[in-house]
């Protein structure tokens, strides 16, 4: 039998999302420092097995929703039997993965097998040129392929994820344009402080700074983060909105506020006539702590009830020992420990890479 387990505040922690790896293929601008994040001793990390015990215990404290996250997901080899071994837990209703998509062509035949439910594709630009700065090691017929391979395959919903940052000018309206002719939800996302707190906003325009992006963005990479490349998500909307009424699409409109796969951070509103929506994540202008119903557990093995807090809880010893009361007692004490509200701007001692966002 299941019970739901309820924080200090009330919110019942239905929703675990699940690092994997902090590798990844690509090197987003806001996201990871140009040279990678150092690799981490394999030893460090959980094995598929233990990530998969882990949610069959936490399975039985009210998760029943899973959401496996990276740094990018598809580079671990462990991704697929993973999958599997979490579908095979009759509890767990909801199996999603985040990832850049470039793996998607290859993969979402073997991931829909395992039982992999659905997708959340990045995705910041349509220009290839901005879009290879951006990932600095991606190319934009690679995200266009895997969230096409992603619909063919019947992941649903399937939704794109564009982290707004305002020095990038991105074609924010054509983004939210492709939910129009195609089943997509596109989701804006303020851009967050996540990275080095010792040197966040330190490096900017300094002369030790490394020209992360050349063109629109020399000096974006995660440390160099400024509270001015937040574009609100109300003056975003407006903005979508009202080139949707220019060019005859007609303005934004609310759409079911459960979203296409239930309650989560986003916002929906909508075209009309459109197959998908366009929602909108506002952690920053308006954050959504009080109804947050997850917890996270970082590749190395530790519960982290917040992502903009360091306070972390490691479980992987306990876990590795085969010691399920210690794994939930520990589990338990964190989520007693998830702060009521997060502080958004002080940064994190990881960078989003290695909590998974
Ligand atoms: P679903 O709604 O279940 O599809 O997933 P999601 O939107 O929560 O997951 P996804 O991995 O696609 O994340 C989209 C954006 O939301 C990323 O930028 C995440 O960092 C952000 N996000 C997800 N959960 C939280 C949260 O609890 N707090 C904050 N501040 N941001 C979050
Ligand atoms: N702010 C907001 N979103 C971010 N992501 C990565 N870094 C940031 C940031 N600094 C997003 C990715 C991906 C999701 C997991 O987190 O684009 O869609
Ligand atoms: Fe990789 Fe995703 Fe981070 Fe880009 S945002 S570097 S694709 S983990």
């Amino acid at each position: 039998t299941t019970h739901d387990l309820h924080d200090s505040f009330g919110r019942s922690i239905s929703y675990l999302r699940i690092s994997v790896t902090d590798k990844c293929n690509y090197r987003c601008v806001y996201c990871m420092p140009e040279n990678g994040v150092p690799a981490r001793d394999h030893a460090e990390l959980l094995t598929a097995e233990e990530i998969a015990r882990f949610v069959e215990l936490v399975a039985g404290e009210g998760i029943r929703r899973i959401r496996l996250t990276g740094g990018e997901p598809l580079v671990s080899h462990r991704i697929v039997p993973l999958i599997r071994s979490i579908r095979a837990i009759p509890t767990i209703e909801d199996i999603s993965l985040t990832t850049n998509g470039a793996l998607l062509p290859r993969m979402a035949s073997d991931l829909r097998a395992a039982g992999l439910d659905r997708v959340n594709i990045s995705l910041d630009t349509l220009d290839a040129d901005q879009f290879a700065r951006i990932t600095r090691l991606g190319r934009l017929e690679q995200a266009l392929a895997g969230i096409d391979a992603a619909l063919a395959h019947g992941f649903d919903p399937v939704k794109v994820n564009t982290v707004v940052v305002r020095r990038l000018e991105q074609d924010v309206f054509g983004l939210a344009r492709l939910s129009v002719e195609r089943p997509v939800h596109v989701r804006f996302i303020e851009y967050m402080p996540i990275g080095n707190e010792e040197t966040i906003g330190a490096c900017k325009n300094e002369p030790h700074c490394p020209p992360g992006v050349s063109g629109t963005a020399p000096e974006l990479h995660p440390e160099a983060w400024d509270e001015s490349d937040i574009v609100p998500s109300d003056e975003l909307r407006a903005q979508i909105s009202g080139a949707g009424e220019r060019t005859g699409l007609g303005p934004l409109t609310p759409a079911d506020q459960n979203g296409p796969s239930g309650a989560g951070p986003a916002q929906y509103w909508r075209f009309a006539g459109a197959r998908g929506t366009v929602g909108f994540i506002s952690a920053m202008s308006n954050h959504f702590c009080s109804r947050c119903n997850r917890l996270r557990l970082t590749a190395d093995g530790k519960l982290r009830p917040c992502l903009f807090s360091d306070d972390e809880y490691p479980v992987r010893d306990a876990l590795r020992a085969g010691d399920d009361e210690q794994v939930l007692t520990i589990y338990r004490d964190a989520i007693a420990h998830k702060p009521q509200e997060h502080k958004t701007t002080d940064g994190t001692a990881r960078f989003m890479s290695q909590i998974g966002g």
